[in-house]
């Protein structure tokens, strides 16, 4: 396993950097070669044998097997309908817009793939509403995949018809959240809503539904082409394939990057090929290894020499790969405001429909913000822990108990909990003494 990139769903953003998103550029490239593999070998073949071979799991946060979450459909009900979600609203996770602008026609085969081995014949896709560039280019990308017969009806003879919906989500992460989404794309206000029932019984209008994220659904040409047992080859354990990691903060070299799941976080952040280092060469004071949801970890050598493996960061260090983004932050970095920032993040965020949520992570950014102001008092860090153990009990022991509907609310928790299990000396330094840094309340 090298620390350089394994160019699997962004090959042909990278080889054709001048026309990867045009239908031209994708066919010289092989693009419809994996949905034209995916009819002849079967409905049947595809999700419960290459695609639970090449333990695919989902690129949107969970990390839930796909296979697994198509298999939960219930038998002979129809509509079906497959939702892609692509409202990336996680902060600094900038990977699907990637794949979205520069390669479109690679989600539209793995779109059709997947509502082929579903028996889906209309699909949704759910874009953020700020990608203007990705919007225009998916409905370019639509209109030459309908009329080269990659949509449409009998596509390429098979005799099974897909049609695609783009709509355009009007800017609130929570609209990310899977039944949020529904809500929002049904017309209603984008709340999540409480499960069961789920949305594989009942998902949008009420019909089975599966959502998949962008990079997910990405995968699957590949996965056809290869043969699932291939791509299963790749990564470690049960973190199989290929990652694109959103790395920013203060690397050298920011961007996405495809890796092959296994790699360390060194190589990740230090690689010559990957993210070069730290910024003047300074040491890493803590990165956010998945996403702002993520709970933090340090510049420590354990930390550094861990796997990227979902599995593993979980158990021995209770966090997440998430969503694929790694924010680094360097020695001169204070990580109260940074958990300030966050907390303002989910507070503005937060849709208002649990009561811990909504009262807590408003309460969570005040006290963190009199905090990094001067003002705080030796008692706000224990008030923190009071509010954190009313979004999830138990919070330092076990991270995933919740008394909110949605995982937005225990997301604020992660930075609290970080805060104690590593800065916790500091922020009490903050407490006793004057403004450090001095914030405007905007
Ligand atoms: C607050 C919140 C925001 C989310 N935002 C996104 C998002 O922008 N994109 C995404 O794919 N998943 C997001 N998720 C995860 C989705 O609910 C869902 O798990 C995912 O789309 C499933 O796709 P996958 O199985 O392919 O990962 C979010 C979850 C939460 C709780
Ligand atoms: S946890 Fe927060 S965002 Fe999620 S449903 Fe409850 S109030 Fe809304």
């Amino acid at each position: 396993m090298s620390a350089v990139e394994t160019r699997i769903i962004t090959k042909r953003i990278r080889d054709r950097e001048e026309d990867s998103w045009t239908i031209d550029g994708a066919l010289a490239s092989g693009a419809y070669e994996g949905l034209k593999k995916a009819f002849t070998i079967g409905r049947d073949a595809i999700g419960q044998e290459q695609v639970k071979a090449s333990g695919l799991r989902g690129r949107g946060g969970g990390g839930f097997p796909t296979a697994t979450k198509w298999s939960f459909l219930p038998e002979a009900s129809f509509p079906r309908y497959l939702v892609i979600n692509a409202d990336e609203g996680e902060p600094s996770t900038f990977k699907d817009r990637m794949l979205l602008e520069a390669d479109p026609h690679q989600l539209i085969e793995g779109i059709a793939i997947a509502a082929f081995a579903i028996e889906c014949n209309l699909a949704f896709l759910y874009l953020r509403g700020e990608f203007a560039l990705g919007y225009e280019r998916l409905v370019d990308a639509i209109a030459a995949a309908h009329a080269k017969g990659f949509l449409g009806s009998n596509i390429l003879g098979s005799g099974f018809d897909l049609e695609i919906v783009v709509h355009r989500g009007a800017g609130a992460y929570i609209c990310g959240e899977e039944t949020a989404l529904l809500e929002s794309l049904e017309g209603e206000r984008g709340m999540p809503r409480i499960r069961p029932p789920f949305p594989a019984n009942e998902g949008l209008y009420a019909k089975p539904t599966v959502v998949n994220n962008v990079e997910t659904i990405s995968s699957l040409p590949h996965i056809i082409l290869m043969g699932g047992e291939e791509y299963g080859k790749l990564g470690v354990n049960r973190s199989t394939g290929t990652r694109v990691f959103s790395l920013s903060g203060h690397v050298k070299r920011p961007g996405n990057y495809e890796v092959e799941l296994g790699i360390t976080f060194r190589d990740l952040l230090y690689s010559p090929e990957l993210g070069g280092g730290i910024r003047e060469d300074r040491a890493v004071k803590f990165f956010i290894p998945g996403g702002a949801s993520s709970q933090w970890l340090i510049g420590s050598d354990e930390h550094l020499d861990a796997p990227l493996d979902m599995d593993y960061v979980q158990e021995t260090f209770g966090v997440m790969l998430g969503s694929g983004a790694v924010m680094v932050y360097d020695e001169t970095v204070n990580p109260v405001l940074v958990a300030w920032r966050l907390a303002k993040f989910f507070s503005h965020e937060s849709c208002g429909k649990c009561t811990p949520c909504r009262e807590g992570t408003g309460w969570i950014e005040k006290v963190l913000f009199r905090i990094v102001n001067g003002h705080g008092r030796r008692q706000d860090l224990d008030m923190l822990f009071d509010v954190c153990e009313s979004i999830s009990p138990g919070v330092m022991n076990a991270p995933f108990t919740q008394t909110t509907i949605c995982s937005l609310g225990p997301s604020v928790v992660s930075c609290i909990a970080s805060l104690q299990q590593y800065f916790r000396d500091e922020v009490l330094a903050m407490c006793a003494g004057p403004a450090l840094i001095p914030v405007s309340a905007s």
